[in-house]
């Protein structure tokens, strides 16, 4: 493909494997709130991209933001296969990264990741927040989409059916709770400072150093 201009990127990422209809579904409120939290010329690194969806969809919309999409495992392979299809200029190469040995070189503006904490290992929830820590500028964010839970309790009968089928699938899987995110990012000095309701149960959490985040934020209030 010689150019995006060229290319229905709707239609390329229909086609892509281990295509996921779900983040078809919530890809539009995603950006919504991106684009938001992002400025021009900002480096994005996201974690578990998965098919690539987002990181296509994201890319388009927003062509002056540099998105590094980055997996591990059987993921990877599907997404270099998916986003060797789309030509767009500020969409990198995808990085091998597993949070279990947080190791990319450079410092972004921005760490995005959309349900990658119920799939990985509670125990990776401190190696996650110790490498976005190593990778995020000063004035960074880190944002986090997915289901929680808040005080030990699901916010809905329905994650809590997921949360079961989760764990039916591969016993370390799970929603985790809210608590657990904000102890592990404390231990490197980041602090959740929005917890921003979103659509089929999810939230999207915006993690700030100390240093720039509001003070007496409540979570989930
Ligand atoms: C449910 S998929 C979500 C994919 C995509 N972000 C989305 O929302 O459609 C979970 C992702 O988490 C990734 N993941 C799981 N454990 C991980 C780990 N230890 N390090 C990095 N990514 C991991 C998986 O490889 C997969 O891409």
């Amino acid at each position: 493909m010689s150019s995006s201009v060229s290319q229905n990127l709707n239609e390329v990422s229909a086609g892509f494997k281990r295509y996921n209809r779900a983040a078809d579904n919530n890809k539009a409120v995603i950006l919504k709130q991106l684009q938001r939290l992002l400025n021009d010329g900002d480096r994005l690194l996201e974690i578990g991209s998965g098919s690539g969806q987002h990181a296509v969809y994201v890319a388009d919309a927003l062509k002056k933001i540099q998105w590094q999409p980055s997996d591990r495992g059987p993921y990877f392979a599907s997404l270099q296969a998916n986003l060797a299809q789309v030509t767009l200029s500020n969409l990198a190469t995808p990085l091998y990264l597993d949070v279990s040995s947080f190791d990319i070189p450079g410092i972004f503006d921005a760490v995005f990741c959309a349900n990658v904490f119920h799939i990985m290992p509670a125990d990776l929830i401190e190696p996650m927040f110790s490498g976005v820590d190593r990778s995020l500028s000063d004035a960074g964010v880190f944002v986090v989409y997915g289901p929680f839970k808040y005080g030990g309790e699901f916010t809905t009968a329905s994650n809590e059916q997921f949360d079961g089928w989760l764990k039916s699938q591969e016993a370390h899987q799970g929603i985790r709770d809210i608590e657990m995110l904000i102890a592990g990012a404390a231990k490197f000095g980041l602090t959740l400072s929005e917890d921003n309701p979103m659509p089929a149960n999810n939230q999207l959490l915006v993690f700030r150093r100390q240093s720039q985040s509001l003070e007496n934020f409540v979570p989930g209030a």
